[in-house]
């Protein structure tokens, strides 16, 4: 089976902002931080496709910044991008790349499609699905 690769990012305001001065632009939850070091998209599937790694691992979360995501949604193994976006700006100099048009816009049941807000911000959840490469 194909290893997939996913994109996932919250961007903010009309040119989707990711980043600023190397941190996320707003506070969200903390996450794990067990991790192989790769040095390219190739050398993460290769380390991913060995024993024992293919048999648990199925998608692959690409989690940014600008030029990883880039260089994923240029990937023949790209499936699909997962983008908050939140409805408010923050100031930002990291920004998420411009969707090609070989991504359509689709639907995921598990995720909503309605308006969704937390303290007061609002903000939208989108998916996109590669169609050609
Ligand atoms: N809002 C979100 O969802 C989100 C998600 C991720 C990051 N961010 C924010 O975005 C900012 C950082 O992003 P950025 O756009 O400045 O980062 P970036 O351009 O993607 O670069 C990040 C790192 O990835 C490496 N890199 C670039 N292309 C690569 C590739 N094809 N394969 C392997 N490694 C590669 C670069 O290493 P070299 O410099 O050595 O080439 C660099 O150290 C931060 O502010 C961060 O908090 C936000």
């Amino acid at each position: 089976m194909q290893l997939k690769l996913n994109l996932i990012a919250a961007a903010c305001g009309d040119n989707l902002g990711i980043g600023i001065n190397g941190r996320l632009p707003w506070k969200l939850k903390d996450y794990g931080n067990e991790a192989i070091v790769c040095q390219s998209l190739q050398h993460v599937l290769a380390t991913i496709s060995k024993p024992d790694l293919c048999d648990i691992v199925e998608n692959i979360w690409v989690i940014g910044g600008h030029a990883v995501y880039k260089a994923a949604m240029d990937h023949p193994n790209c499936s699909r991008i997962y983008l908050t976006y939140i409805k408010k700006d923050f100031e930002c100099d990291a920004f998420f790349p411009s969707i090609p048009n070989n991504f359509i816009e689709t639907s995921d049941n598990n995720i909503p499609s309605d308006i969704q807000e937390e303290n007061g911000i609002q903000f939208l959840y989108k998916v996109y699905e590669k169609v050609s490469n």
